[in-house]
Protein backbone atom coordinates (compact mmCIF):
# COMPACT_ATOMS: atom_id res chain seq x y z
CA UNK A 1 0.00 0.00 0.00
CA UNK A 2 1.52 3.39 -0.98
CA UNK A 3 1.33 5.92 1.91
CA UNK A 4 1.41 9.72 2.27
CA UNK A 5 3.72 10.13 5.65
CA UNK A 6 7.36 9.92 4.18
CA UNK A 7 9.50 12.90 5.36
CA UNK A 8 9.52 15.55 3.59
CA UNK A 9 13.58 15.85 2.59
CA UNK A 10 13.36 12.48 1.37
CA UNK A 11 10.76 13.38 -1.05
CA UNK A 12 13.03 16.65 -1.74
CA UNK A 13 15.97 14.32 -2.40
CA UNK A 14 13.86 11.82 -4.67
CA UNK A 15 11.60 14.47 -6.19
CA UNK A 16 13.49 14.42 -9.90
CA UNK A 17 12.28 10.73 -10.14
CA UNK A 18 10.91 10.35 -13.69
CA UNK A 19 6.42 10.27 -13.94
CA UNK A 20 5.62 6.75 -12.92
CA UNK A 21 8.38 5.72 -11.24
CA UNK A 22 7.63 4.44 -7.29
CA UNK A 23 10.29 6.69 -4.82
CA UNK A 24 11.22 4.29 -1.95
CA UNK A 25 12.65 5.47 1.37
CA UNK A 26 13.47 3.72 4.30
CA UNK A 27 10.10 4.41 5.62
CA UNK A 28 7.47 4.19 2.81
CA UNK A 29 7.63 4.45 -1.03
CA UNK A 30 5.49 7.31 -2.35
CA UNK A 31 4.83 7.41 -6.77
CA UNK A 32 6.30 10.22 -8.26
CA UNK A 33 3.33 11.79 -9.94
CA UNK A 34 1.91 11.83 -6.18
CA UNK A 35 4.34 14.27 -5.04
CA UNK A 36 4.20 17.93 -5.00
CA UNK A 37 6.80 19.56 -6.99
CA UNK A 38 10.29 20.10 -5.12
CA UNK A 39 11.55 23.66 -4.16
CA UNK A 40 15.29 23.80 -4.31
CA UNK A 41 17.17 25.72 -1.98
CA UNK A 42 18.03 29.70 -3.46
CA UNK A 43 19.08 32.70 -2.42
CA UNK A 44 15.74 33.95 -3.85
CA UNK A 45 12.61 33.49 -5.29
CA UNK A 46 10.05 34.59 -7.82
CA UNK A 47 6.53 34.02 -5.97
CA UNK A 48 3.31 34.20 -8.07
CA UNK A 49 0.35 35.50 -6.13
CA UNK A 50 -3.11 35.36 -7.71
CA UNK A 51 -5.17 37.84 -5.64
CA UNK A 52 -8.55 37.38 -5.79
CA UNK A 53 -9.84 41.34 -6.29
CA UNK A 54 -8.96 44.62 -4.78
CA UNK A 55 -12.32 45.74 -3.87
CA UNK A 56 -12.55 45.57 0.01
CA UNK A 57 -10.09 46.11 3.34
CA UNK A 58 -9.72 42.20 3.88
CA UNK A 59 -8.15 41.76 0.06
CA UNK A 60 -6.16 45.54 0.67
CA UNK A 61 -5.29 43.69 3.96
CA UNK A 62 -3.77 40.28 2.76
CA UNK A 63 -1.91 41.58 -0.33
CA UNK A 64 0.07 44.16 1.90
CA UNK A 65 0.90 41.36 4.09
CA UNK A 66 1.98 39.47 1.43
CA UNK A 67 3.90 42.24 -0.22
CA UNK A 68 5.48 43.86 2.76
CA UNK A 69 7.08 40.00 3.93
CA UNK A 70 8.35 39.37 0.13
CA UNK A 71 10.03 42.39 0.24
CA UNK A 72 11.46 41.81 3.79
CA UNK A 73 13.07 38.57 2.42
CA UNK A 74 14.31 40.38 -0.93
CA UNK A 75 12.01 37.87 -2.96
CA UNK A 76 10.19 38.72 -6.13
CA UNK A 77 6.31 38.83 -5.44
CA UNK A 78 4.28 38.61 -9.08
CA UNK A 79 1.11 39.70 -8.22
CA UNK A 80 -2.14 39.65 -10.03
CA UNK A 81 -5.79 40.99 -9.53
CA UNK A 82 -8.68 38.55 -10.55
CA UNK A 83 -11.23 41.48 -9.81
CA UNK A 84 -13.06 39.09 -8.66
CA UNK A 85 -13.64 37.07 -11.40
CA UNK A 86 -12.97 33.48 -11.58
CA UNK A 87 -12.29 33.11 -15.23
CA UNK A 88 -9.53 36.03 -15.06
CA UNK A 89 -7.85 33.73 -11.67
CA UNK A 90 -7.73 30.66 -13.91
CA UNK A 91 -6.19 32.86 -16.66
CA UNK A 92 -4.03 34.94 -14.23
CA UNK A 93 -2.73 31.19 -13.25
CA UNK A 94 -1.98 29.66 -16.39
CA UNK A 95 0.39 32.90 -17.07
CA UNK A 96 1.77 32.91 -13.81
CA UNK A 97 2.58 29.32 -14.50
CA UNK A 98 3.82 29.60 -18.06
CA UNK A 99 5.99 32.19 -16.72
CA UNK A 100 7.43 29.91 -14.62
CA UNK A 101 7.56 31.46 -11.41
CA UNK A 102 9.39 28.71 -8.56
CA UNK A 103 6.05 28.55 -6.97
CA UNK A 104 2.69 29.88 -6.45
CA UNK A 105 1.03 30.94 -3.03
CA UNK A 106 -2.34 32.43 -3.86
CA UNK A 107 -6.15 32.10 -2.20
CA UNK A 108 -8.31 30.13 -4.95
CA UNK A 109 -11.52 32.03 -5.35
CA UNK A 110 -14.00 29.31 -6.22
CA UNK A 111 -12.85 26.19 -4.43
CA UNK A 112 -13.86 23.80 -7.41
CA UNK A 113 -13.25 25.79 -10.66
CA UNK A 114 -9.78 27.24 -9.34
CA UNK A 115 -8.69 23.27 -8.42
CA UNK A 116 -7.79 22.01 -11.81
CA UNK A 117 -5.58 24.98 -11.52
CA UNK A 118 -3.52 24.10 -8.88
CA UNK A 119 -2.94 20.75 -10.98
CA UNK A 120 -1.96 22.39 -13.86
CA UNK A 121 0.99 23.98 -11.70
CA UNK A 122 1.69 20.72 -10.37
CA UNK A 123 2.43 19.43 -14.07
CA UNK A 124 4.63 22.33 -14.71
CA UNK A 125 6.28 21.26 -11.69
CA UNK A 126 5.66 24.43 -9.38
CA UNK A 127 4.86 23.56 -5.90
CA UNK A 128 1.66 25.78 -4.84
CA UNK A 129 0.35 26.90 -0.92
CA UNK A 130 -3.16 27.61 -0.78
CA UNK A 131 -3.40 30.84 1.63
CA UNK A 132 -7.41 32.14 3.33
CA UNK A 133 -9.58 29.98 0.78
CA UNK A 134 -9.03 26.08 0.02
CA UNK A 135 -9.72 24.20 -2.87
CA UNK A 136 -12.12 20.70 -3.28
CA UNK A 137 -10.17 17.95 -2.28
CA UNK A 138 -11.89 15.26 -4.41
CA UNK A 139 -9.80 17.34 -7.38
CA UNK A 140 -6.58 18.76 -5.64
CA UNK A 141 -5.04 17.22 -2.50
CA UNK A 142 -3.01 18.77 0.22
CA UNK A 143 0.28 17.13 0.77
CA UNK A 144 -0.24 15.10 -2.49
CA UNK A 145 -0.85 18.44 -5.51
CA UNK A 146 -0.31 21.29 -3.30
CA UNK A 147 1.76 21.62 -0.28
CA UNK A 148 -0.90 22.69 2.43
CA UNK A 149 -3.53 25.12 2.91
CA UNK A 150 -3.04 27.83 5.49
CA UNK A 151 -6.09 29.24 6.86
CA UNK A 152 -8.91 29.78 9.46
CA UNK A 153 -11.43 26.54 10.41
CA UNK A 154 -14.60 28.68 8.56
CA UNK A 155 -17.37 25.91 9.73
CA UNK A 156 -16.17 26.75 13.21
CA UNK A 157 -16.49 30.29 12.42
CA UNK A 158 -20.05 29.54 11.10
CA UNK A 159 -20.90 27.72 14.35
CA UNK A 160 -19.60 30.40 16.74
CA UNK A 161 -21.49 33.17 14.89
CA UNK A 162 -24.69 30.87 15.30
CA UNK A 163 -24.06 30.34 19.35
CA UNK A 164 -23.63 33.89 19.39
CA UNK A 165 -26.15 34.86 18.05
CA UNK A 166 -28.81 32.19 20.07
CA UNK A 167 -27.37 34.07 23.33
CA UNK A 168 -28.36 37.55 21.55
CA UNK A 169 -31.97 36.77 20.56
CA UNK A 170 -32.57 34.34 23.20
CA UNK A 171 -33.03 31.29 21.27
CA UNK A 172 -36.39 33.39 19.12
CA UNK A 173 -35.04 35.38 16.01
CA UNK A 174 -35.83 35.80 12.65
CA UNK A 175 -32.57 35.42 10.61
CA UNK A 176 -31.56 37.13 7.07
CA UNK A 177 -27.95 35.16 5.70
CA UNK A 178 -26.06 36.67 3.28
CA UNK A 179 -23.70 34.15 2.00
CA UNK A 180 -19.95 34.88 0.55
CA UNK A 181 -19.00 34.22 -2.88
CA UNK A 182 -21.06 31.60 -4.07
CA UNK A 183 -18.80 28.15 -4.95
CA UNK A 184 -15.82 29.86 -2.28
CA UNK A 185 -15.19 27.47 0.82
CA UNK A 186 -15.90 29.95 3.04
CA UNK A 187 -19.07 30.67 1.86
CA UNK A 188 -19.83 27.07 1.84
CA UNK A 189 -18.48 26.13 5.24
CA UNK A 190 -19.80 29.11 7.14
CA UNK A 191 -23.03 28.57 6.30
CA UNK A 192 -22.79 25.03 7.31
CA UNK A 193 -21.33 25.74 10.34
CA UNK A 194 -23.95 28.17 11.18
CA UNK A 195 -26.87 26.02 10.37
CA UNK A 196 -25.95 22.90 11.68
CA UNK A 197 -25.50 24.60 15.14
CA UNK A 198 -28.76 25.92 15.20
CA UNK A 199 -30.02 22.75 14.02
CA UNK A 200 -28.38 20.37 16.68
CA UNK A 201 -26.10 18.74 13.78
CA UNK A 202 -22.77 20.14 14.37
CA UNK A 203 -20.09 18.06 13.91
CA UNK A 204 -16.97 19.24 16.15
CA UNK A 205 -15.87 20.54 19.43
CA UNK A 206 -17.64 21.71 20.99
CA UNK A 207 -20.92 19.73 20.22
CA UNK A 208 -23.81 21.71 19.81
CA UNK A 209 -26.35 21.32 23.09
CA UNK A 210 -29.62 20.51 20.84
CA UNK A 211 -31.44 22.24 18.08
CA UNK A 212 -32.89 25.71 18.54
CA UNK A 213 -35.87 25.53 16.78
CA UNK A 214 -37.18 29.27 17.70
CA UNK A 215 -34.02 30.61 15.46
CA UNK A 216 -35.70 30.31 11.57
CA UNK A 217 -33.46 31.35 8.82
CA UNK A 218 -36.10 33.38 6.80
CA UNK A 219 -34.00 34.16 3.63
CA UNK A 220 -30.88 32.94 2.33
CA UNK A 221 -29.48 34.89 -0.46
CA UNK A 222 -25.47 35.96 -1.65
CA UNK A 223 -23.99 38.93 -1.73
CA UNK A 224 -20.43 38.02 -3.04
CA UNK A 225 -18.38 39.24 0.26
CA UNK A 226 -19.00 42.50 -1.08
CA UNK A 227 -20.38 46.01 0.80
CA UNK A 228 -22.60 47.38 -1.42
CA UNK A 229 -24.17 43.88 -3.17
CA UNK A 230 -24.62 43.21 0.55
CA UNK A 231 -26.54 46.37 0.79
CA UNK A 232 -28.67 45.78 -2.40
CA UNK A 233 -29.57 42.37 -1.45
CA UNK A 234 -30.73 43.42 2.11
CA UNK A 235 -32.66 46.40 0.97
CA UNK A 236 -34.57 43.77 -1.49
CA UNK A 237 -34.74 41.35 1.12
CA UNK A 238 -35.94 43.51 3.79
CA UNK A 239 -39.57 44.14 1.43
CA UNK A 240 -39.92 40.82 1.12
CA UNK A 241 -39.12 40.37 4.99
CA UNK A 242 -39.95 43.04 6.98
CA UNK A 243 -40.18 40.57 10.24
CA UNK A 244 -36.75 40.17 10.17
CA UNK A 245 -35.20 40.90 13.65
CA UNK A 246 -31.16 39.13 13.14
CA UNK A 247 -28.59 39.44 9.91
CA UNK A 248 -25.82 36.64 9.89
CA UNK A 249 -23.34 38.18 7.23
CA UNK A 250 -20.60 36.19 6.00
CA UNK A 251 -18.19 39.01 6.18
CA UNK A 252 -18.23 41.96 8.09
CA UNK A 253 -18.77 44.29 4.53
CA UNK A 254 -21.72 42.55 3.80
CA UNK A 255 -22.50 43.23 7.47
CA UNK A 256 -21.68 46.96 6.91
CA UNK A 257 -24.08 47.49 3.68
CA UNK A 258 -26.78 45.52 5.69
CA UNK A 259 -26.34 48.05 8.37
CA UNK A 260 -26.70 50.93 5.96
CA UNK A 261 -30.26 49.52 3.92
CA UNK A 262 -31.32 48.64 7.80
CA UNK A 263 -30.79 52.29 8.36
CA UNK A 264 -32.61 53.74 5.16
CA UNK A 265 -35.54 51.55 5.42
CA UNK A 266 -36.25 53.18 9.31
CA UNK A 267 -34.57 50.37 11.14
CA UNK A 268 -32.63 50.36 13.90
CA UNK A 269 -29.42 47.77 13.63
CA UNK A 270 -28.64 46.65 17.18
CA UNK A 271 -32.17 46.97 18.45
CA UNK A 272 -34.46 45.52 16.85
CA UNK A 273 -32.30 43.75 14.08
CA UNK A 274 -29.26 41.78 15.93
CA UNK A 275 -26.24 41.63 13.15
CA UNK A 276 -23.54 39.19 13.80
CA UNK A 277 -20.70 38.61 11.09
CA UNK A 278 -16.65 37.22 10.36
CA UNK A 279 -13.89 38.75 9.67
CA UNK A 280 -13.25 41.49 12.25
CA UNK A 281 -12.14 44.68 10.11
CA UNK A 282 -11.82 47.50 11.79
CA UNK A 283 -15.15 48.96 10.49
CA UNK A 284 -16.59 46.19 12.04
CA UNK A 285 -14.95 47.18 14.95
CA UNK A 286 -16.00 50.58 14.83
CA UNK A 287 -19.60 49.40 14.20
CA UNK A 288 -19.57 47.00 17.46
CA UNK A 289 -18.59 50.00 19.79
CA UNK A 290 -21.15 52.26 18.16
CA UNK A 291 -23.99 49.34 18.98
CA UNK A 292 -24.90 48.31 15.42
CA UNK A 293 -23.06 45.65 14.99
CA UNK A 294 -23.23 42.51 17.55
CA UNK A 295 -20.29 40.57 17.21
CA UNK A 296 -17.39 39.27 14.71
CA UNK A 297 -16.05 36.35 14.69
CA UNK A 298 -12.01 37.11 13.29
CA UNK A 299 -10.50 35.76 10.43
CA UNK A 300 -7.47 37.41 9.86
CA UNK A 301 -6.14 38.33 6.09
CA UNK A 302 -2.03 38.56 7.39
CA UNK A 303 -1.43 35.80 6.06
CA UNK A 304 2.29 37.01 4.79
CA UNK A 305 4.41 35.70 7.63
CA UNK A 306 2.92 32.19 7.80
CA UNK A 307 3.22 31.95 4.29
CA UNK A 308 7.00 32.58 3.80
CA UNK A 309 7.54 30.54 7.15
CA UNK A 310 5.58 27.71 5.31
CA UNK A 311 7.62 28.24 2.41
CA UNK A 312 10.95 28.15 4.48
CA UNK A 313 9.63 24.71 6.07
CA UNK A 314 9.29 22.96 2.85
CA UNK A 315 12.41 24.21 1.24
CA UNK A 316 13.92 22.72 4.67
CA UNK A 317 12.17 19.37 4.23
CA UNK A 318 10.31 19.57 7.24
CA UNK A 319 7.29 17.71 7.69
CA UNK A 320 3.59 20.73 6.64
CA UNK A 321 0.74 19.48 7.67
CA UNK A 322 -2.04 18.92 5.05
CA UNK A 323 -4.10 22.15 6.56
CA UNK A 324 -1.80 25.01 8.79
CA UNK A 325 -4.70 26.19 10.79
CA UNK A 326 -5.17 30.05 12.23
CA UNK A 327 -6.61 30.46 15.32
CA UNK A 328 -9.21 33.05 15.48
CA UNK A 329 -10.11 35.65 18.22
CA UNK A 330 -14.06 36.83 18.56
CA UNK A 331 -14.84 40.61 19.02
CA UNK A 332 -17.94 41.37 20.70
CA UNK A 333 -18.71 44.92 23.03
CA UNK A 334 -16.84 43.36 25.77
CA UNK A 335 -13.32 43.75 23.36
CA UNK A 336 -13.95 45.99 20.51
CA UNK A 337 -12.74 49.06 21.66
CA UNK A 338 -9.65 47.39 22.35
CA UNK A 339 -8.49 46.30 19.28
CA UNK A 340 -10.05 49.50 16.87
CA UNK A 341 -8.12 50.58 14.16
CA UNK A 342 -5.38 47.25 14.75
CA UNK A 343 -7.04 45.62 12.21
CA UNK A 344 -7.57 46.30 8.34
O1 LIG B 1 -11.69 34.14 2.00
C1 LIG B 1 -11.91 34.96 3.09
C2 LIG B 1 -13.02 35.93 2.84
O2 LIG B 1 -12.83 36.58 1.63
C3 LIG B 1 -13.16 37.01 3.84
O3 LIG B 1 -13.88 36.66 4.96
C4 LIG B 1 -13.85 38.00 3.03
O4 LIG B 1 -13.99 39.23 3.65
C5 LIG B 1 -13.04 37.96 1.82
O5 LIG B 1 -13.54 38.58 0.71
Amino acid sequence: MIERSLNRRSVLRLGAAGAGAIVASRYVAIPAWAQVPPLEEKDTYTVGFAQVGSNNPWRLGESKSMQDEAARLGYTLVETNANEDTAKQIADLDSLIAQGVDILIFPPRESQAIAPSVLKAKAAGIPVILIDRDVDHSIAKPGEDYITFIGSDFVDQGRRAAEWLVEATGGEAKIIQLEGTTGSDPAIDRQKGFEDYLAGTFQGTPTAAGAHPGMEIIASQTGDFQRDLGREVMQTLLQAHPDVTAVYAHNDEMAIGAIAALQEAGRTPGEDVILVSIDGSNAALDAIVDGTLGASVESSPFFGPIAFETMAKYIAGEDIPDWVKVEDRFFDESNAAEFQGEQF
